[in-house]
């Protein structure tokens, strides 16, 4: 399996094959925390890293390593690191780039507990964060200072839908000499593959899309082999954030279907979308895929399809979107998102409660605002269900 086959066939197999002694086509969950050497210098030369292989599962494991082969070779990366959750990956990364001293000029509007640890553990450990207060790639220009270390932002983000011209942002990076790092986790490798676009490194929630149903915390970095073996090496080894084999194996099974969930997710998003956009009630719908959405063009270019995630807002403020919570059926009312099934959530009270208030406002992340994860089900089925919780 090699990175020339198309994305559908990559999902399916990239980085499995049938096990070489029985044969089985699933690949085994080394369910074992060390790994036993033939002798005292095979092991030397495994510590040291002059003989590839396994040791000690924090280090790397068999199974988890077959899930960061496949998730590298979906964003055409050359490898992969897979983490207990997407906030590890986060945050990991990030600190492989970033020390006390350093800088790092990052979008308005990412996910809550990503914008907290730039905004106030960075400060905690003396580097700091510019968030820059628009789209514009200029602007992001502009933040840079003489010891900015890396460009970090989110597009589509969360939970506003704020599209990012990814092929800009990694172009003033590359020639200012800086790192770029994308989080993917809205699109999935499915809609755009932002290291073909020159981000040098993207970090993944895998908790939501890749895994895709709502069972297994995951997270993933991708980029250069030289990158991954310094993220393994001097970052995660002794953080110790790591994927559970278990973990891993579910996420395989997650991803051989990540092409087929994907379509029906947007294409269900795209009804729903456009069922509350024409709702007298709804005052303001957030999602790409609406030709009014300040983004939809540049996401028409960059994307292969618009996502399954927006937010809208009702009339009435607080007490409206808690209304509409209140009486859907079908969704859940739950966090997290890239389930099969349909989730609602308030975004101030719940996946960006830290992100300061003020900041919240000026970003459009407004009291009544509720998120929706659009799931799998029928869309017909979907939008009765938030035009009943509209009615009345
Ligand atoms: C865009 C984005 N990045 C990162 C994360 C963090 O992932 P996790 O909850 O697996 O730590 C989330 C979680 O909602 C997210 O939405």
């Amino acid at each position: 399996m090699n990175h020339h086959h198309q994305f559908a066939t990559l999902a399916v197999h990239a980085g499995e094959a049938p096990c070489k002694i029985t044969g089985a086509i699933d690949t085994p969950i080394y369910q074992s925390t060390t790994f036993a050497a033939v002798d005292s210098d095979e092991m030397a030369a495994l510590y040291s890293g002059e003989k590839p292989g396994y040791m000690y599962t924090r280090y790397g494991n068999p199974t988890v390593h077959a899930l960061e082969e496949k998730i590298a070779a979906l964003e055409g990366a050359e490898a992969g690191q897979a983490f207990a959750t997407g906030m590890a990956a986060v945050s990991s990364s990030i600190l492989a780039f970033v020390k006390a001293g350093d800088h790092v000029v990052a979008g308005r509007s990412l996910y809550g507990a990503t914008y907290n640890f730039l905004n106030r553990k960075l400060p905690d450990m003396g580097a700091s964060t510019t968030f820059v207060q628009s789209t514009r790639p200029e602007d992001f220009a502009k933040a840079i200072q003489p010891n900015t270390r890396l460009i970090y932002f989110e597009t589509p983000s969360n939970p506003i839908l704020e599209i990012i011209d990814i092929a800009a942002l990694a172009e003033i990076a590359r020639a200012h000499g800086i790192p770029s790092m994308m989080d993917n986790t809205f699109a999935s490798p499915a809609l755009q593959q932002p290291l073909k676009s020159g981000i040098s490194v993207v970090v993944h929630a895998a908790t939501k899309y890749l895994c895709g149903h709502g069972d297994a915390m995951g997270g993933a970095t991708v980029g250069t082999r030289e990158f991954i073996e310094h993220l393994n090496h001097d970052v995660l080894r002794d953080f110790g954030g790591v994927m559970s084999p278990f973990t891993a194996w579910l996420m395989l099974r997650g991803i051989r279907t990540l092409h087929v969930r994907m379509p029906v997710h947007c294409s269900n998003a795209q009804k729903v979308a456009e069922f509350l956009a024409q709702h007298p009630k709804v005052k303001r719908v957030n999602y790409p895929g609406l030709p009014a959405h300040p983004g939809h063009e540049l996401a028409r270019r960059q994307m292969k399809a618009f996502g399954a995630m927006m937010s809208f807002e009702v009339e009435g403020g607080y007490e409206g979107g808690k209304r509409v919570m209140d009486r859907v059926k079908i969704f859940f009312r739950a966090a997290s998102l890239g389930d099969t099934r349909s989730l609602i959530v308030h975004s101030a009270s719940t996946s960006h409660r830290a992100v300061p208030a003020e900041q919240r406002q000026a970003i459009g992340i407004t009291d009544g605002l509720v998120r929706l994860s659009v799931g799998i089900e029928d869309a017909e089925d979907l939008i009765q269900d938030l035009d009943q919780a509209l009615a009345g």
